[in-house]
């Protein structure tokens, strides 16, 4: 991603808030552990939406497609070695992980960091560890063609199968009507259509969700408490899928190669050691821990959040600093986070296409509005408000950091770049919109914060 020169922060010290480092950002709530009201709030933090996000227009889902992605992701062809699959690094059974602390590439070399998990990619915004890649789409081409993992150019893969009638009857099935169905573009497509696929299952905490007392056992669900409330967890690892898609130093001991993550690609060093939060669904299946695999069980994991934090500048105030939980809560904790894991001889999701009615349709274009000379946007809780904002041309775009974390404003289109650097909380950034257009603002450590911005003469 660009570092747009033409970003002007106006660093306004505006108001001071009262913040309280190391706290939780989002309070346990009022209801007491256990209660009805308690029961109801959980219930609907977790509850699993009605279908997948929309799929980008240019990639429209067909089972066809999914089905050849799923034939290039578990065929060895696809690796210059011809012995290495997507699936070799990204075991179904492993949770989409491989068991080992770093991948080894194709070459038998150790790559950098963990293979992570492919489960419920559909909704990241950003992909890799360090969510350097917009979209699945982006991201399919990286690993073939990256030297160590399957050292493949894929314009020379793409014109083997283009001579292979078996992979060539394939992609028409997939690509009906293309005279030359087998291309670059076309393989990619496949392989993100079968990846939006990979919903993780339910499991007893989802009966949970839907207002079956008897699922979790009582440990289970005071380990929710403890995982919702005083752990902090959910801060970071929210709702159904267990993660906000945010990019975060946790605190993990550097290794003997230090990894910078989020930092270098946001080009802000405050994001330096940030890396995206992962879901927590099937987690049990995927020892060992982190970018870089460095916590071999789930309860080593729980020793480094309580106790084994690394002190550094860049630690968010998500993350508590001074964790005290006893070992019961503990105990609690752990048991919860196995239902999140499906049982061990659960089938598969070998190929769960998404239900029809994620076909979502384009939504209604917006209702006009009027542009002003002076906007002003929220942020508390990590969310733009308004969502949508019209800027008369010329006008000014204020953006307060009300909220008590830092963020990172960017407009990343052809059309224009801007950056706010880092944004902490009392800044408020002010943009003077010259350029007419409609644009996304989005948050490069909470890329799940995203403003529509409308510039236009004032009609
Ligand atoms: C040699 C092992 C290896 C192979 C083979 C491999 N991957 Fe990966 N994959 C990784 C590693 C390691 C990462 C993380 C890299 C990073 O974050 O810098 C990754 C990241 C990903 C991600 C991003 C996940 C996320 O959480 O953002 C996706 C998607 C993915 N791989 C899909 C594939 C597909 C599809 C193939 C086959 C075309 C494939 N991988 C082949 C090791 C592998
Ligand atoms: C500040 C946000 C934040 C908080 C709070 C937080 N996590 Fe995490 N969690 C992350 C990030 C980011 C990673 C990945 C870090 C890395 O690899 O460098 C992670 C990784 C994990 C992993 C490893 C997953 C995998 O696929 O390797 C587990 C398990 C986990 N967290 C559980 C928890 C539990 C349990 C708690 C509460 C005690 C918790 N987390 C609190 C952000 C958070």
């Amino acid at each position: 991603m660009r570092r747009a020169a033409d970003s002007l922060l106006a660093g306004t010290l505006a108001l001071l808030l009262a913040l309280s480092i190391g706290a939780a950002v989002r309070p346990a709530g009022s209801a007491d552990p256990g209660s009805a009201a308690e029961d109801a709030a959980l219930r609907a933090a977790y509850r699993r939406p009605a279908g997948p996000p929309p799929i980008p227009a240019e990639n429209p889902f067909t089972a066809e497609k999914a089905q050849l992605g799923r034939r290039l992701f578990f065929d060895p062809s696809l690796s210059a070695s011809g012995t290495m699959s997507c699936a070799t690094c990204h075991e179904p059974a492993r949770g989409f992980t491989d068991g080992r602390s770093l991948a080894r590439g194709n070459d038998g070399r150790e790559l950098r960091r963990k293979s992570p998990t492919l489960w419920n990619l559909a909704w990241a915004p950003f992909l890799f560890w360090d969510g350097r890649a917009e979209g699945l789409e982006a991201q399919a081409e990286a690993p073939i063609e990256a030297h160590e993992e399957m050292g493949q150019p894929l314009d020379a893969l793409v014109a083997r199968m283009a001579a292979d009638a078996g992979w060539r009857a394939a992609f028409a099935t997939a690509y009906p009507g293309q005279p030359q169905p087998v291309t670059r573009e076309n393989l990619v497509r496949a392989i993100a259509s079968w990846e939006r696929t990979l919903i993780s299952p339910r499991t007893r905490f989802d009966a949970w969700v839907e207002g079956e007392d008897a699922a979790l056992t009582p440990q289970e669900r005071r380990g929710l408490s403890v995982f919702h409330g005083p752990a902090g967890c959910a801060n970071c690892h929210e709702g159904w899928a267990f993660t906000d898609h945010a990019f975060y130093d946790i605190g993990l001991p550097e290794g003997r190669a230090p990894d910078l993550g989020r930092g270098p690609v946001l080009g802000l060093e405050r994001a330096d050691r940030a890396f995206k939060t992962p879901t927590l669904r099937e987690a049990m299946r995927r020892a060992p821990y982190m970018h870089d695999g460095s916590l071999p069980t789930i309860e080593a994991v729980l020793d480094h959040y309580q106790g084994g934090v690394v002190d550094r500048p860049g630690l968010p105030p998500e993350l508590p600093r001074r964790l005290s939980l006893s070992a019961p809560q503990r105990a609690d904790l752990v048991a919860f986070l196995t239902t999140l894991t499906s049982p061990p001889d659960a089938p598969l999701p070998v190929m769960a296409t998404p239900p029809a009615a994620t076909q979502v349709a384009a939504p209604a274009p917006n209702p006009a509005m009027t542009p002003v000379a002076r906007a002003r946007v929220s942020q508390r809780g990590r969310q733009f408000a308004p969502g949508r904002t019209a800027v008369a041309m010329g006008g000014v775009l204020e953006i307060a950091n009300d909220d008590n974390t830092a963020h990172n404003i960017r407009i990343d289109s052809p059309e224009l770049t801007l950056n706010s650097g880092i944004q902490d909380p009392g800044q408020t950034v002010t943009w003077r919109m010259t350029k007419p257009g409609r644009y996304v603002a989005f948050c490069g450590i909470h890329p799940r914060m995203r403003l529509e911005i409308e510039v236009a003469a004032p009609r």
